[in-house]
């Protein structure tokens, strides 16, 4: 009787096993294939007398349910067998290297500036970023409405009523006269740090950079202090055979004051691209430091004298590494900044 059959074969589905992929699909095709047994019994089903037909038909779905459920089932036993014998993570392996950072050249070429100074008995000193107008020019002899203020376009915060108007500061000679203000001579120091001049960006020029800023007031400080002060500087930072030359320029915080150039790093002073064959590079502006300066701050003209200059770090530091591009110091563009990862 088809039914007993049916009967005897959902035993056997219940205890069908099978230890590969392989297999079950061998059973499958046993069961559930054109030519398998499911077929072969819903043939048979045909000749089976009416008045059973209902109990054989729901033994029959009973038994075609049961073999899917059966074949799905082993499908999973085994996916979870392989899941469980891939290989564990390996916890005695050494970590993966993370992959370090390394320091800005801007911040290398910043500390090896200090580091020359602070041979030489110079000290850093801080101040504000936001400054006011005061520290920034007025202390500084900019007379207001002096059109010497022009020469840096600076960002205003706040006017203020009485004129001592709140501003980023354009250059770190206000922390020269906070230093001033609340120190006597001798007094040496730099003064490394961010300014801020509201200027157009381009390959030369940036609204945010960095300055070193150094000051020297002592009885009888004279400018020869400060050209020997700066030929050791610049020997130190761009090598024993650099020359320096001095032109006179114009500050209102200083008299005499001087633009100084050095040979030219790439050419020797042969003359090339970088100096527009000048043979020289100009780097920074420097002066003695002019006696209503020293007044303003407290101290007196008459017994001490003394030097102050100041260079972009980002000029130096594109001259030290041929950085045609200042931007370049800002886009934090990994493949730029990985090129100075052995200055660490
Ligand atoms: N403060 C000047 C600047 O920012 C640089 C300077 C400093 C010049 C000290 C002379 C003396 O351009």
């Amino acid at each position: 009787m088809l039914q007993e059959i049916i009967k005897q074969k959902l035993e056997e589905v219940k205890n069908l096993s099978a230890s590969t992929l392989e297999e079950i699909e061998k059973a499958r095709i046993e069961y559930l294939g054109k030519k398998g047994l499911m077929n072969d019994l819903f043939a048979k089903f045909k000749e089976v007398p009416n008045e059973q037909k209902k109990e054989a038909g729901v033994l029959l779905n009973e038994l075609k349910t049961s073999v899917q459920q059966k074949i799905e089932q082993l499908k999973e036993t085994i996916a979870q067998r392989q899941e469980e014998l891939k290989p564990k993570e390996d916890l005695t392996k050494p970590a993966d290297l993370l992959s370090l950072g390394s320091i800005h050249p801007l911040t290398t070429v910043r500390k090896e500036i200090i580091d020359i100074f602070s041979h030489i008995g110079f000290t850093v000193a801080e101040g504000p970023e936001v400054e006011d107008d005061w520290h920034v020019f007025s202390a500084l002899n900019f007379p207001p409405e002096h059109p010497a203020r022009d020469m840096q376009d600076t960002f205003f915060v706040e006017n203020r009523e009485d004129g001592n108007n709140v501003l980023l500061r354009t250059h770190t000679s206000s922390v020269q006269v906070r230093t001033m203000e609340h120190n006597q001579p001798p007094i040496r120091i730099i003064a490394p740090g961010r300014v801020f001049r509201n200027e157009a960006i381009s390959a030369r020029a940036h609204c945010i950079f960095h300055q070193v800023e150094g000051l020297y007031i002592d009885k009888g400080v004279s400018f020869a202090d400060l050209k020997q002060t700066l030929l050791y500087f610049v020997k130190e930072m761009f090598g024993s055979e650099t020359q320096i030359r001095l032109r006179p320029s114009y500050f209102p915080f200083t008299e005499p004051s001087a633009e100084m150039d050095i040979s030219c790093t790439i050419c020797g002073g042969e003359g090339c691209n970088i100096c527009k064959h000048t043979g020289w590079l100009e780097i920074l502006g420097c002066g003695m430091v002019d006696p209503n300066v020293l007044k303003a701050s407290g101290i007196d003209p008459d017994i001490y004298s003394g030097f102050a200059f100041g260079m972009g770090v980002e000029r130096i530091a594109m001259l030290k590494y041929d950085v045609k591009d200042l931007r370049q110091y800002f886009e934090n563009d990994i493949r730029f900044l990985n090129q100075f990862a052995a200055t660490i």
